[in-house]
């Protein structure tokens, strides 16, 4: 086909043919919303890096959950910031920890919605790294054990997936191993494989508050220059047992989301993380971009590269445009 046989304005010509020949179509089915969890009562505290999130407690978690439900949005992904952090990060599997408590809220309030939990120690350790640290340096099989008993201690508070972020090799294994264990082989696992050691988590640090307090995390999170890696780290942990696989940051690996859905079958997650989101939010606010075609475009370029699943704090605002 050539011009001027072929003509590719002919289909663009008003909205109601390019809504017949739209390649990528969004919905709500496929929106992940992630919650911050803090002790107390009545806060909702907002995140002044990510306008229009909050640190909340549990009554206004569930609230949020109850809305979010409203709107068909039909998975949560919880975090949680502990009153007191420690060495060992200690409140990540708590039995009354923070996110156990948020999930058995949530469970109780609106049982209709997925509750998915971080698997990370990075909030609850003072240091604010994801492992446990020994002579500087974070280390990795200590680490899986106390990430499996987070993972465990999560489950049993009602979670219905649980996503290690901590980027521990061997992490989805012993994971599946201590749920296996207990029973719990129906619970599956959303990894995130292939994390980046990104700029872009700058606001989540703050929401979550857990900016690491010596060094970065380059020796647990992968190299942005690289792509073969990410397949690797895809394949491993496929191998030890993962059932969704996730990319993150989204945007700036569009490449790496279009290659992991090429080489793998199993259901994939994009994380739209934090500073993507602000970044929008920020200009927005400056009068330079319009929010909601940014919104809107963001969502989609991730979803044409081939992500099923997308992790986004714009699930409400998303869901909203959608059903208009
Ligand atoms: C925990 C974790 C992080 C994010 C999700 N889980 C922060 C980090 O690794 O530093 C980032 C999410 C976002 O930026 O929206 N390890």
């Amino acid at each position: 086909m050539q011009f001027p046989e072929y003509r590719g304005r002919r289909l663009r010509k008003n909205e109601n043919f390019r809504r017949l020949v739209r390649e990528t179509r969004l919905s709500v089915n496929e929106l992940v919303y992630p919650l911050f969890a803090v002790p107390g009562r009545d806060v909702k505290k907002p995140i002044a890096s990510m306008p229009g999130q909050f640190q909340m407690s549990l009554e206004h978690l569930a609230k949020e959950a109850r809305e979010a439900h409203a709107l068909g949005i039909p998975a949560l992904l919880l975090f949680g910031i502990p009153a007191k952090k420690d060495e060992q990060g200690t409140g990540a599997f708590a039995k009354d920890g923070i996110v156990q408590q948020a999930v058995k809220r949530i469970r109780n309030e609106v049982p209709d919605m997925l509750v998915i939990t971080d698997v990370c120690l990075c909030e609850y350790t003072s240091h604010g790294h994801c492992g446990i640290i020994e002579k500087g340096e974070v280390q990795n099989d200590a680490t899986l054990e106390v990430l499996a008993e987070t993972a465990l201690s999560q489950v049993k508070a009602g979670a219905d997936v649980v996503a290690p972020s901590a980027m521990m090799d061997g992490q989805i294994a012993a994971i599946r191993e201590i749920l296996d264990e207990n029973a719990l082989e129906n619970i599956p696992i959303m990894a995130y494989s292939a994390k980046y050691a990104s700029s872009f988590y700058g606001p989540f640090r703050e929401a979550a508050e857990s900016a690491p307090q010596f060094g970065d995390r380059k020796a647990y999170q992968m190299d942005p220059a690289n792509s073969d890696e990410a397949i690797r780290e895809i394949s491993l942990d496929v191998n030890e047992g993962a059932d969704i696989i996730m990319v993150k940051p989204a945007l700036p690996y569009l490449d790496i989301i279009c290659r992991a859905r090429q080489e793998f079958d199993l259901p994939l997650a994009a994380y739209n993380v934090s500073g993507e989101y602000s970044m929008i939010k920020a200009a927005a606010k400056l009068g330079w971009i319009d929010e909601e075609k940014a919104m809107l475009e963001s969502v989609t370029a991730i979803k044409r590269a081939g992500a099923d699943i997308l992790i986004t704090y714009w699930a409400k605002d998303l869901a909203k445009a959608l059903a208009k």
